[in-house]
């Protein structure tokens, strides 16, 4: 996730992009630029950083003009450094781009330009559109003309920005996923990933749909479909003030971020998966077949929701390798003496990648020989400056202190390495296109219960937010779900809550039953459904107040329970990356309903570097 701002107009274009980027930084801080046009052509700084660096060298070099581009980064493709800082440029540095996401074909595109002389001078996916674009333009096609065709190559997603210094005052920009808004100002338009740094000079505001693209100069906007054909979308009137913008009208950080799973799960598969092979490839962890053969166990390590995702892991990565895979928390690891050695794989699994805990438990786990890896979602963040491989979730900065966006990303990042080890261990590609497949269509299932659900779980919320104590229940991979939705409750709105494996409650929990209980339950069509009914016949058989997670259509479930929350079918292994949307709505809004401070719970810190 990246922050991307370009201006048209007749104020000096430094300070609106200098200022804009400041409202875009929460998007990615690895690195910043800039790129100006002006007579003497396109001049660029570029610094490694956060956005103040860029600043300073400012300050020595300055710049002016009034059409340029600017851009905060959050690192997908190469190293978090200056060289792969945006803007991007051409073979003649006329043709400047600056992107947000991933260029998923940049790799033949790429080849194939090189074999036509181009020479790239970063590691980004995103300078293939910059020579992409000039190779179009070889023949006297103009820039407007080289970019419609350059569009029409390009696989992926991605928000663009784009352009040409000897055709200033033209700006080009194309929404395929990521957002992509235009202010229309007078004498002025200005384009950005988010309407906050919009708001100090228009609040007349376009939203780009996926497979547009706009072509703006300081007099006027013209927006196009994906078949080049004209739009005419009338302005929307913005009245949020610069809080509201922040949170993008959201009135928590917490739900833009519930909000932004289906956006932040696709970018952590993106780039990684390739369907036609059957291949996932992973830029910063390389195992070879040999290499894995010589992996005895697995240990994961992690604290609080990343400690849950690590659960899911455990089946996953199981049933893939079929080696034995423990799971720890960060702060129990390291005292308890862990068997390690060079077999084992210790994974660190961290949002943040500074929880103390974690970080104590993977240095244990390396001067004991382990080979060691993380999932992280902060570059360059201590677990992974001691990892020997990274697999980034590119959810993106997350705010809220409840983590919701990081956890399904780190499901995500799970999932793929599960099918990475089948890959090492040659089982059968087909298997592998199958699942991957499935993997694509996750971020569409997750809009579908944000757009089907959430005003229903918000009923919900209203109806059993008084009760003091919540058990929630789940077997297999939904166990740590239950464990998952037990704690956002419970951090976020005060209330007790405990998750069980639904197979465990007669064992003692079910002494807590009675009809002021409400019981959140998983019951999706796995092996064991049928026994997870059997555990909610005896909640019901004792007046507990059932509210089950279920298949669509699951008719008997609905006459069953008290209240249901019907999710989208998908195979077994990706349903935790469903399940737990419900769990997060269902406590934020029953948070909100107590008028606690969801973002910003007490007792509570976003990361945890103490231990
Ligand atoms: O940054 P980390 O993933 O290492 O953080 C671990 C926990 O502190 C964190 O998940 C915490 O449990 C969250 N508040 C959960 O919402």
């Amino acid at each position: 996730m990246c922050g991307i701002i370009g201006y048209v107009g007749t104020r000096d274009v430094v300070p609106v992009i200098i200022g804009g980027l400041r409202k875009l930084e929460y998007r990615g801080y690895d690195s910043a630029g800039i790129a100006v046009v002006d007579d003497s052509g396109v001049e660029i700084v570029r610094a490694e950083g956060k956005l103040t660096n860029l600043e300073a060298k400012l300050n020595d070099k300055p710049l002016s003009g009034s059409f340029g581009m600017g851009h905060t980064r959050w690192a997908t493709h190469g190293k978090p450094n200056e060289n792969n800082a945006h803007p991007h440029r051409d073979c003649n540095g006329k043709v400047v781009v600056i992107h947000n996401g991933i260029i998923e074909n940049f790799l033949p595109l790429k080849q194939d330009l090189q074999a036509k002389g181009h020479e790239f001078k970063t590691e980004t996916d995103t300078e293939v559109v910059a020579h992409l674009i000039e190779e179009k333009m070889k023949d006297g096609t103009d820039f407007t003309e080289a970019v419609r065709k350059t569009l029409k190559e390009l696989e992926g997603h991605y928000a663009l920005v784009m352009i040409d210094g000897s055709a200033p005052g033209t700006i080009i920009a194309a929404k395929s996923g990521p957002p992509l808004v235009v202010g229309l100002g007078e004498n002025e338009n200005i384009i950005a990933s988010d309407v906050a740094p919009l708001l100090a000079y228009t609040r007349n505001i376009i939203y780009l749909e996926d497979g547009e693209y706009v072509i703006a100069n300081q007099q006027q906007v013209q927006v196009f479909d994906g078949n080049d054909r004209p739009v005419d979308r009338a302005p929307k009137r913005i009245t949020w003030d610069a809080v509201m913008a922040e949170k993008e009208g959201y009135r928590h950080y917490m739900l833009k971020e519930i909000h932004e799973q289906p956006r932040a799960v696709r970018d952590t598969f993106t780039g990684r998966m390739f369907e036609e092979s059957g291949e996932v490839f992973f830029n910063d962890l390389q195992l070879t077949a040999e290499e894995w053969a010589k992996i005895k166990k697995v240990h994961v390590i992690a604290c609080g929701t990343s400690w849950h995702a690590g659960l899911v892991g455990k089946f996953l990565l199981e049933d893939a390798a079929r080696i034995p895979i423990e799971v720890d928390y960060g702060s129990e690891y390291r005292y308890r003496n862990p068997i390690v050695d060079e077999s084992t794989l210790v994974i660190g699994v961290t949002q943040s990648g500074e929880t103390a805990d974690t970080i104590a438990g993977m240095q244990e786990a390396k001067a004991k020989g382990a080979k060691l890896i993380t999932i992280c979602n902060v570059i360059g963040a201590a677990a992974t400056r001691m990892a020997d491989g990274v697999i980034y979730t590119n959810a993106g900065p997350e705010i809220g202190v409840a983590s919701t966006k990081a956890f399904t990303t780190q499901l995500t990042a799970f999932f793929l390495l599960s099918l990475y080890i089948r890959q090492l261990r040659g089982e059968n590609r087909d298997d592998i296109r199958y699942a991957m497949h499935e993997m694509r269509v996750i971020p569409h299932k997750i809009e579908d219960i944000l757009k089907k659900q959430e005003k229903h779980i918000e009923a919900l919320a209203h109806k059993y937010y008084k009760a003091n104590d919540f058990l929630f229940l789940g077997r297999g991979v939904h166990y740590p779900i239950a464990l998952e939705g037990a704690l956002k409750l419970k951090e976020i709105s005060y209330i007790h809550a405990e998750g069980y494996p639904a197979g465990e409650m007669k064992h003692g929990p079910i002494a807590l039953i009675d009809e002021n209980l409400p019981v959140v339950s998983v019951a999706t069509h796995t092996p064991v459904y049928d026994k997870v009914v059997s555990n909610l016949q005896e909640v019901k058989a004792r007046d507990g107040k059932l509210i089950v997670i279920c298949d669509e259509h699951d008719e008997a479930m609905k006459k069953f329970a008290d209240d249901v929350i019907e999710i989208p079918w998908t195979i077994e292994p990706l349903q935790p990356i469903l399940t737990v949307v419900p769990m997060q709505l269902l406590a934020y809004y029953v948070a909100l309903r107590r008028g606690c401070d969801v973002d910003q719970p007490r007792n509570l810190a976003k990361s945890v570097t103490v231990e």
